[in-house]
């Protein structure tokens, strides 16, 4: 191991001089050596200081002249015995640079450049610069004027080789010492932590990145069917409150308050605020007739209608609540044509468990104008729809109480490969709009959907 013999070195001698000899004599390659100098040093096991020469090291010119001789002993052996021109020499040679052939041949006055043919003018000849090349790539020292001439032709550059010497330094032992970072129960039973040598604190260390928080998947999706929204212009409902009355969520939309779904068995009732303060109270009364006697061509539902059942605060239970409100909003001022949506926390009563949390998110959209029809309604769930990725509706008769006709909306899951529910929608009786004082032919198609549903679905879970 290169440690070892390092400090195995320095255990017999006084220092390593340098440490370019200490690898090449070891056959260790040079930059482990050095590597382990520095960590050597870093924790005072040797001192360590800088040596830097300059070396020569052979250009791409300087390496190919190694290999295949220098172009003018090469243009030598091309010259045959009667002499050639400088054109067929040219062919012979090739690619190969024969002006500095020439002019070096010639200054080593051995051969003579004559009007038609060139020729020998000596015998043989010594290729003198691919030695001293070989010499230099083998990391002889070699005479200076050579070097001179060879960097003047730019087949050696200079290098500067950085290297150490090394002598022991304060905490130097032959090996290094392990140095525990951890005092354990074992270290402190069995004795050993007398021995033990304790890695030191690093107080101006940076401890680990703080991983960011990220965004749950519902977030991420709820972004996406914002902005579908946003494309088809329609505009945001404000859902914060989670708090509502009963008559919110369910009186203004003529659900009766005999209704199953207004059992504590699916709506969290709350305690304190137990009742709401005040509700508008014109349309109250109105919502009572129209629950009691009906009215606008409707029978109601005939029975005593109490507002004390109206008054009850609740954990909202639909944003349809939300939906509610906006329109008797819209119903104060002269109308104009709206486009509505929300996504935002709806709450019932469900047993908690793995898969079922007694709250999820509902995603909700309606489009408020004079004479709109069910083939409206149908086709903004298709526009909606198919910007979620689902292309294949389906629709069946469904009942809600606020919504007539009302319609379940089926998608084909290519995955699953079936028909699977991804909403409910319908249009908002008059029952509902018409105490409001909506005018008469305004119409209100709308459309409901979780969004956990295209979430799973979307990230790949059931
Ligand atoms: N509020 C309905 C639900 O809870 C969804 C819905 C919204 C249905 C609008 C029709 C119209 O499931």
């Amino acid at each position: 191991m290169a440690e070892e013999a390092i400090l195995g070195y320095l255990e017999k001698n006084e220092e390593i001089g340098d440490s370019g000899q200490f690898a090449a004599e070891f056959g260790i390659d040079h930059n482990e050596i050095v590597n382990l100098i520095k960590s050597l040093h870093g924790f005072r096991y040797v001192d360590a200081q800088d040596i830097k020469r300059e070396s020569w090291v052979l250009t791409e010119e300087g390496k190919a002249y190694a290999a295949a001789g220098s172009p003018e002993v090469q243009l030598f052996l091309a010259i045959p015995p009667e002499g050639i021109s400088k054109e067929e020499l040219q062919k012979k040679l090739g690619p190969l640079a024969l002006k500095i052939a020439l002019a070096q041949a010639a200054k080593n006055k051995w051969v003579d450049i004559g009007k038609q043919l060139i020729s020998r003018k000596v015998q043989h000849v010594d290729d003198k610069v691919k030695n001293l090349l070989l010499q230099i790539q083998d990391g002889q020292d070699i005479d200076p004027d050579d070097i001179k001439a060879l960097k003047g032709r730019k087949l050696i550059v200079s290098q500067t080789w950085k290297g150490y010497s090394v002598k022991k330094g304060p905490n130097y032992a032959p090996r290094r010492k392990k140095v525990v970072t951890d005092l354990t129960r074992d270290n402190l039973q069995s004795g050993e932590w007398k021995e033990l040598e304790f890695k030191e604190y690093n107080y101006t260390a940076k401890g680990l990145p703080v991983e960011g928080g990220h965004l749950h998947p519902l977030l991420k999706v709820r972004d996406q069917v914002k902005k579908i929204f946003f494309c088809m212009g329609f505009e945001e409902m404000p859902t914060n409150n989670f708090v509502e009355s009963s008559f919110w969520n369910f009186d203004a939309l003529f659900q009766p308050q005999q209704h199953p779904a207004r059992d504590s068995h699916d709506t969290f009732f709350l305690q304190a605020p137990s009742t709401t303060k005040e509700l508008p109270e014109d349309y109250v009364q109105r919502v009572k007739r129209v629950h009691e006697y009906g009215g606008y061509e409707s029978r109601g539902y005939g029975y005593d209608w109490k507002r004390e059942e109206a008054n009850k605060n609740l954990l909202r239970t639909h944003t349809t609540a939300v939906s509610s409100r906006m329109l008797y909003l819209m119903a104060q001022k002269p109308f104009s044509p709206k486009k509505y949506f929300s996504i935002d926390r709806v709450f019932r009563n469900e047993a908690v468990d793995r898969t079922h949390l007694a709250e999820f998110h509902q995603i909700e959209g309606l489009v408020c104008d004079r004479g709109l029809t069910l083939c409206n309604l149908i086709e903004v769930l298709h526009d909606f729809f198919s910007r979620l990725g689902m292309t294949k509706l389906k629709f069946k008769p469904a009942y809600n109480p606020y919504t007539e006709p009302s319609m379940e909306i089926f998608s084909y899951h290519e995955g699953f490969k079936k028909w699977v529910e991804v909403g409910n929608s319908g249009m908002f009786r008059p029952e509902m709009l018409c105490p409001m004082g909506l005018p008469e032919d305004v119409r209100v198609i709308a459309w409901g959907l979780s969004l956990e549903r295209p979430t799973m679905i979307m990230y790949g879970d059931r």
